[in-house]
């Protein structure tokens, strides 16, 4: 298996966080095994708590992503991790940390009509909502 650009990985041992820049080698390694690649879940299904990324129209041509279709919480044992934003040309990307307390958000520039959202949830993991 190979690494492709913008993928996610992190180590199940040590939690080391990655992405790819530049895919094509081979998968990394931390801590003595193969990290494991997150696949984005894009459904929140009947799940109480909403995780899929929503793109929100502002006015002035500005939009932003919201996780999700109701607020994720943000307390210090579960919260959003970082919200990012990836053209679907996969050319520009853009990535909000966000801490406890804050709002689960990210305030875009209008031209991210093409794109995918990704956030991470400390608990839930990885998950992904598209602007098409
Ligand atoms: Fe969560």
């Amino acid at each position: 298996m190979t690494t492709e650009k913008l993928e996610f990985y992190r180590c199940e041992i040590c939690g080391n966080f990655v992405q790819v820049i530049m895919g094509g080698g081979p998968v990394m390694h931390c801590c003595g095994q193969e990290m494991k690649h997150l696949v984005a879940n894009s459904n929140d299904g009947a799940s109480l708590e909403k995780h899929v990324p929503v793109f929100i129209k502002e006015n002035e041509g500005m939009c932003e992503i919201r996780v999700g279709e109701l607020p994720h919480p943000m307390l210090n044992e579960h919260y959003i991790m970082f919200i990012e934003v990836i053209s679907n040309d996969k050319n520009k990307m853009q990535l909000q940390y966000l801490y406890p307390e804050q709002e689960p958000k990210m305030l875009l520039t209008s031209d991210w009509a093409k794109a995918t959202a990704k956030e991470f949830c400390n608990i839930h993991g990885l998950w992904e909502g598209h602007n098409d």
